[in-house]
């Protein structure tokens, strides 16, 4: 019975004290008091994330970053990382770069790429983070389809970036060694060298954009979801209750901040709550990662299923040759959690792993669990205060206690894109009636905790990270030997799903495992590793909807030897 009593409400002080209660009173004009805009009307997310401490003599020479990887460990605080945004707000600004502008940026995790992104910000220009793992097409996707005029790269990852087919690309910023960068790219340490380490922000309205974070659907290229300031005030909210960030804490989110986690908790969060970022790059090991904890004595942190399942098989010694005795709060986002993973916490940790569940759509947490509240092993949680969560059917009816249906929220939190970027209409169909639905499907039961059981769409969440078929298909087709394919998501233990591919050869083409090897590494280089299939099966059709649409439900159906469902639309 010890692990029931240990899933209780954990103990100390916590932000949140009062679940129930603050659900009952609270409203989000409480959280804008926390701004100073609230008074001056002066708005920009990178101002209060960072200037503000740095304006503060008791903050300003507190670390704000830490930044660790196998080369390098370097500390930067408020009053540096206000410096070098200013820097490079102001090489933007002698590009001409202008509020509402694009500009995108395709690195790995550094200093540069912090001091760059809140530099972005400070012009009102709308900043667009890219994964470094992104090959070619999927950057030029994400670029077309944005009219970036602006990226920011290094020497190594320009190769990617095909230049010649963006043509509202004007200006490529690159961050490498001198000697590496050509003539007619801008060279950053250069140009960061003479630039004044004062600027006059842009101060935007509440409702301008700050962020386009690409993401994937079951239909279509991958979409623009496009974020606007006004979502700090839930990400500092968040941050104060479910992340339970306190000032002296050293705070540490694993995501890479080309996915909406990276950014709205690796950035934002804490930095508007005014605590240590530990940033860490390179490859992770189950070693790197311990480490990590152990050395820079984090106390909070930010990660996800696919990563605790690593270190869980990695096993309990692994664990025992750290010291994580700094950790007091854990939490995970991404995919479900596994009560497994929930009882290797109280272990390893001897603490309980909080899971939290939002979308890059919603911008910040909206169902979790928190310090205060028991854990129910496989349950989400509870909305956070200021939130709507229900379960509604196909027509936005409420369903009542332990009916399976589409998890919704009540439009209108803080942190909602605005928009999907140039697509009014794929916009539009996320809302029905008042609701926004999130293609998860779910329950709640009695006692308001809500349930994941699954997507659906055909959208497949492999590792924590989102893909969506129809990429994955589209790069497969355009290999001269594959006519046609379909592909799916297949349950894995450790991945959540793995992305398994079925395809039709072209004429001429016979199956051979050097073949279908070659295809795979096909879609690796083309579109990004993340996405290549781990399974590929060679078949004579693909199943296809009179219209012609894929019926991947169908492939999954025979796949997993589950009844195949309605098939009267099936092609013959
Ligand atoms: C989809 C959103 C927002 C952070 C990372 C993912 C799945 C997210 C959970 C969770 C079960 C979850 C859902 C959701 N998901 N959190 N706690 N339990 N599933 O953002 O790439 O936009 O993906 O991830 O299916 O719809 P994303």
């Amino acid at each position: 019975m010890a692990e029931v009593k240990e899933l209780q409400a954990s103990n100390g002080q916590h932000n949140l004290e009062n679940y129930e209660q603050t659900y009952e009173n609270f409203d989000w004009d409480e959280a804008k008091k926390a701004f100073s805009w609230n008074e001056t009307g002066k708005v920009n997310i990178a101002y209060e994330a960072i200037d503000r401490h740095a304006e503060n003599p008791d903050k300003k020479d507190q670390v704000a970053l830490h930044y660790v990887a196998p080369d390098r460990d370097e500390k930067l605080t408020f009053e540096d990382l206000r410096k070098k945004s200013n820097q490079f707000a102001n090489v933007l600004k002698k590009q001409g770069i202008e509020k509402g502008d694009r500009v995108f940026m395709f690195m790995p995790r550094s200093p540069e790429f912090y001091a760059s992104f809140l530099g972005v910000l400070k012009t009102g220009a709308i900043a667009g983070p890219l994964f470094e793992a992104f090959m070619e097409q999927a950057v030029h996707d994400r670029l077309e389809d944005s009219e970036a005029v602006m990226l920011i790269t290094t020497p190594e990852l320009l190769e990617r970036v095909p230049q010649d087919e963006l043509p509202d690309l004007k200006k490529v910023v690159l961050v490498g060694d001198s000697k590496d960068i050509e003539d007619g790219y801008i060279d950053y340490y250069k140009e960061m060298e003479s630039a004044s380490e004062e600027f006059d922000i842009e101060w935007v309205d509440l409702e301008d954009g700050m962020l386009i974070h690409y993401t994937s659907g079951s239909t279509g290229k991958p979409k623009g979801v496009y974020h606007v300031h006004n979502a700090m005030i839930q990400h500092y909210q968040t941050g104060k209750w479910v992340l339970d960030l306190k000032e002296d804490d050293v705070y540490w989110c694993t995501a890479d901040p080309g996915w909406v986690t990276g950014t709205s908790y690796g950035i934002f969060a804490p930095w508007l709550n005014g605590v240590t970022n530990v940033i860490v790059g390179g490859r992770f090991t189950p070693d790197a990662w311990y480490d990590a904890l152990d050395q820079y004595n984090v106390t909070v942190w930010y990660s996800a299923p696919t990563a605790f399942r690593k270190l869980m098989s990695a096993g309990a010694d692994a664990a025992k040759k750290h010291d994580l005795s700094s950790v007091r709060h854990i939490l995970s986002v991404g995919e479900p959690l596994n009560p497994e993973v929930i009882h290797w916490g109280l272990e390893a940790f001897d603490l309980r792993i909080h899971d939290t569940w939002w979308m890059t759509e919603t911008g910040a947490q909206l169902i979790c669990n928190y310090p205060t509240m028991e854990i129910r092993p496989g349950s989400m949680g509870k909305p956070i205060p200021g939130v709507v969560a229900s379960i509604v059917d196909d027509e936005g009816n409420e369903l009542p206690p332990n009916r399976m249906g589409n998890l919704a929220i009540k439009e209108g939190w803080p942190s909602m894109m605005r928009a999907i970027w140039k697509r009014p209409e794929k916009f539009e169909s996320y809302f029905i009636n008042g609701w926004y639905v999130s293609g998860d499907s779910a329950y709640r039961d009695e006692d308001g905790y809500f349930w994941f059981q699954g997507r659906l769409d055909d959208v497949i969440n492999t590792s924590g990270e989102r893909v969506g078929p129809f990429e994955v298909e589209s790069k497969l087709i355009e290999h001269e030997a594959v006519s046609e394919a379909g592909v799916i998501g297949k349950p894995d233990p450790e991945r959540g799903e793995i992305i398994k591919a079925f395809i039709s050869l072209n004429e001429g083409y016979e199956e051979s495992d050097e073949l279908l090897e070659e295809i795979r590494q096909f879609v690796k280089t083309g579109l990004a590793a993340h996405a290549a299939p781990r399974e590929i099966s060679v078949t004579n059709s693909i199943p296809k909807t009179r219209s012609g649409k894929i019926m991947r439900r169908l492939l999954k159906a025979r796949e997993l030897g589950l009844p195949e469902g309605d098939t009267s639309t099936l092609e013959e």
